[in-house]
């Protein structure tokens, strides 16, 4: 295939740009011939993880599912490319140890974003409602983040340009001769 499969994982606040990330990584690879795959809310948390919310058990379930899928893509061979917030580091650390476990890479990007900043881009409007009580246990505001202090590789959002963040990472994965 010209590539080793392995597992990006974005993790961050809502906002903090795991998506926009993903999506540039992804197009990054495929005009390189590399076979990518992402994995976020829309096409996770609308389907196979539809009976979940987000009480704590819950998202460590979110994450414990989509961590055993993203495995299954990574040993196909494919790059997969995960976009979860992902709060809590035990359950990131579980997805890491399965990866492990199996010899397949696990890429931690830590996309880190003031919550200042997430909070004023509010693309999806739900810091406000949050703010205003609408939403109960939104992550950042009245839930916890448990930030990583051992991630492959970190983007300060709100320092760098989409492009330098999607260059550090295809560096990363060129470096490590994943692609
Ligand atoms: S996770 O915490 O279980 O990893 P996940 O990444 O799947 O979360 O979903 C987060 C997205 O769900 C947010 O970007 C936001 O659009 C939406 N959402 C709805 N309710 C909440 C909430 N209480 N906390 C965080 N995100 C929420």
């Amino acid at each position: 295939m010209g590539q080793k499969g392995a597992t990006l994982w974005f993790t961050g606040l809502s906002g903090s740009g795991k998506s926009t990330i993903a999506v540039e990584v992804e197009l990054a690879l495929l005009e390189k011939d590399k076979v990518a795959y992402r994995l976020d809310g829309d096409n996770i948390r609308h389907g196979l993880n539809r009976n979940l919310g987000f009480s704590p058990e819950d998202r460590t379930e979110n994450i414990r599912r989509i961590g055993e899928v993203t495995k299954l893509f990574a040993d196909a061979g494919v790059i997969s490319l995960c976009s979860f917030i992902s709060p809590y580091k035990a359950d990131r650390d579980e997805v890491r140890s399965i990866h492990l476990e199996h010899g397949i890479p696990f890429i931690e990007v830590y996309v880190d974003c003031p919550l200042a900043e997430a909070e004023k881009r509010d693309p999806k409007g739900f810091y406000k409602k949050a703010r205003s009580g609408e939403i109960k246990g939104f992550t950042g505001i009245d839930a916890p983040y448990e930030a990583p202090n051992d991630m492959e590789i970190h983007l300060r959002t709100d320092q760098l340009s989409l492009t330098e963040e999607c260059g550090k990472i295809i560096n990363f994965l060129s470096e490590n001769s994943y692609i």
